[in-house]
């Protein structure tokens, strides 16, 4: 068996002189961990991060990539400890009792010393839970392991690896158990006084600019805890239910959803930029001089040549002929090169019409991010029947809103042989599974979410996988918000004005889904003029199959559609869309061969976070969020 490491064999932290630290290995001192009935050292629980990925792998115990510190996570600690310490032994001296022995390793979220020096308490965080572990070093444990003064291993963002045994904490304390610490690593030092996120209380607008630190937060490793869970549920609920996992491409050549949102992918910047640094831009003058110089050349080089003809053998005469062409070659070049530039006066090629040439770009045409993976998805869908994506998908609109981002993650599933009403109850059932996974694997999470972010998260998430969705018309939902817009008077009224064709804004939307049908609402049968031209037409002539998702708190989660399947009906509402059809022909011919009914949607994942834990801008939902100016991080 391979031989593991103990915790001190490690380099460690030193105050800046590196030394390593001898200490006892510790792996016949800790105890195997059997958590769940999981199994001794060859158990592992890996990063357990939210409780789900435990139960997924079936491994508890040691984590098996974290040998180097031989540790355990402090989701799977705190999760033993509770059932130990409450299962308890009733005899008066079970105070004392080692409920188990491990080692942890985290970063502190707060400490203190107490009794005169003698010992120190310290939360500690290894983002696997949002529960910290309490933990107890005494003075002699300290110093014992290099650590003279307590007070280093209590600043709030320093890394400490610590072996202990946990134990009941003495009956009415708040917690009740904690670590008492037998050795300690102190491995990262943090300084407090500079460390940006010290304080307890800090702003999501100042954390916006810690975004490589902000993960320490309660709120946002809790965030990273859930959206993993999502991620997760995401795969299992379609997995489950027979869809095949699509990538679609990243880069692509149309806007898909015609709304002019699409990043450009070009490398042209880079080469206009290249050719202005590189070549000055000549007046007439500077380039007739250039000419008259490269024609002087030729008058050279002819003179040469003549003279070579006249005594062919001499050599003199030959290497001056090599020569007068050199010179010849290199004024004709400059002459090119200042021409070129005369002519791409900003460094841009542009066509006749003065547009940019993207002929000469990387792709040889306009080429942009993607804006949805729905039309390459159809193209799988319609072979292999039902897809899904899962990737990110970005749009350039310069929207501040707290439900927009330039990067957000889309999951766009795709159905063949199936209509609107397939989509619908598709749309329905995998939002309803998400709530459901999360209660069930996300507890502590939610229960953060729901103490500390929005007190109704938890029961609108219960709601939500208990019961079923609000289904209701475009027309009859217009006629709704009009009803209510005659009813508001004052300061309520609405903004935007309500009127059949009209695009709903988000205060209408909020409105059906959090006051009149006060639960998820899925609007269907939008008029044709307001939704993309890929949706199918419906028998009215005037409205498209299209559905939108609605929740409360957020509005829009997810958009999706009946796809036209009809080649002359979409060839013709391609043309008035005002498309270059000749750029979507290999879509095109998704009708021409073999074409099905199909359909499908997209959900904002970003948005099932805000909905789901109350979080009110999508911001706080990314990890590293991007949005008009800015990229950090
Ligand atoms: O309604 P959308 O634009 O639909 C599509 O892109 C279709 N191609 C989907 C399909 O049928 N396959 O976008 C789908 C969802 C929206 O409902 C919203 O939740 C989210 O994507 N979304 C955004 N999320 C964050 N930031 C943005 N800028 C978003 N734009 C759309
Ligand atoms: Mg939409």
């Amino acid at each position: 068996m391979e031989k593991e490491k103990g915790l001190f064999e490690v380099e460690l932290y030193d105050g800046g002189k590196k030394k390593s630290t001898s200490m006892d290995k510790i792996e016949d001192k800790v105890g195997a961990l059997t958590l769940g009935g999981g199994g001794g050292d060859d158990a592992s629980s890996g990063h357990s991060g939210p409780q789900q990925a435990a139960e997924f792998s079936k491994t508890k115990g040691k984590e098996k990539y974290s040998k180097l510190f031989n540790k355990t996570s402090i989701c799977d600690v705190v999760q033993k400890g509770s059932s130990l310490a409450e299962q308890g032994d009733s005899s008066e001296n079970c105070d004392d009792e080692v409920l188990l022995t491990c080692v942890v390793c985290g970063w502190v979220k707060t400490g203190r010393v107490a009794g005169g020096g003698a010992f120190a308490f310290i939360e500690l965080n290894d983002g696997s839970t949002p529960v910290n572990l309490q933990i107890m070093v005494t003075k002699e444990a300290g110093s014992a392991s290099g650590v003279e003064e307590l007070k280093q291993i209590t600043s709030t963002g320093c890394s400490l690896a610590i072996e202990g045994d946990l134990k009941r904490t003495p009956k009415g304390t708040k917690q009740k158990f904690e670590l008492k610490c037998t050795k300690i690593a102190y491995v990262g030092a943090c300084d407090g006084a500079t460390y940006p996120i010290a304080k307890k209380k800090t702003t999501f607008e100042f954390l916006r600019s810690q975004l490589h630190l902000r993960a320490r937060t309660n709120t946002i490793s809790a965030v990273a805890r859930v959206r993993n869970a999502l991620a997760l549920a995401t795969h299992l609920f379609f997995q489950q239910n027979g869809f095949l996992y699509v990538h679609t491409p990243i880069i692509g050549t149309s806007d898909a959803e015609g709304a002019g949102e699409a990043f450009m992918v070009t490398t042209l910047p880079a080469q206009a930029d290249a050719l202005v640094k590189g070549q000055a831009l000549l007046s007439d003058e500077e380039l007739a001089s250039l000419e008259a110089a490269a024609s002087a050349a030729g008058g050279e080089v002819k003179e040469a040549k003549t003279a070579l003809k006249e005594d062919p053998k001499n050599p003199d005469l030959k290497q001056q002929v090599a020569q007068k062409v050199a010179v010849l070659l290199a004024s004709k070049e400059k002459v090119e090169l200042a021409k070129q530039r005369r002519a791409q006066p900003d460094g841009f090629l542009r066509t006749k019409d003065g547009t940019i040439d993207y002929k000469k770009d990387f792709f040889g045409l306009k080429s942009y991010l993607c804006v949805s993976g729905q039309l390459q998805g159809e193209a799988y869908a319609c072979a292999m029947s039902k897809i899904y994506t899962f990737g990110p998908t970005f749009r350039a609109e310069n929207s501040h809103t707290t439900r927009h981002a330039a990067e957000f993650w889309m999951i766009e599933p795709e159905i063949a042989f199936a209509d609107l009403q397939d989509v619908m109850n598709c749309a329905e059932d995998y939002v309803k599974f998400c709530c459901d996974y999360l209660l069930k694997h996300c507890a502590d999470d939610m229960a953060f979410f729901n103490k500390m972010i929005d007190k109704k998260c938890l029961q609108r998430v219960k709601a939500v996988a208990e019961s079923s969705f609000a289904r209701c018309s475009y027309t009859e939902a217009i006629e709704i918000l009009e009803k209510e817009a005659k009813r508001r008077k004052g300061k309520k009224k609405f903004v935007n004005e309500v009127f059949w064709g009209c695009d709903l804004a988000s205060e209408h939307e909020r409105f059906l889904a959090e006051e009149h049908f006060k639960c998820p609402t899925i609007l269907y049968n939008y008029p044709k003029e307001i939704k993309a031209f890929y949706m199918k037409l419906n028998p009215d002539g005037k409205t498209v199959a299209a559905m939108d998702v609605l929740v409360p708190g957020v509005g829009e989660l997810v958009g999706g559609s009946q796809r036209e399947e009809s080649y002359d009906i979409l060839a013709k509402k391609m043309e008035a869309a005002g498309l270059d059809a000749s750029e979507y022909g290999w879509y095109m011919d998704l009708r021409k061969y073999g074409t099905v009914p199909h359909g499908g949607f997209g959900l904002g994942f970003e948005r099932l976070i805000m909905f789901t834990t109350g979080v009110e801008n999508i911001r706080e939902t990314l990890p590293f969020p991007r949005w008009p100016g800015n990229a950090y991080g």
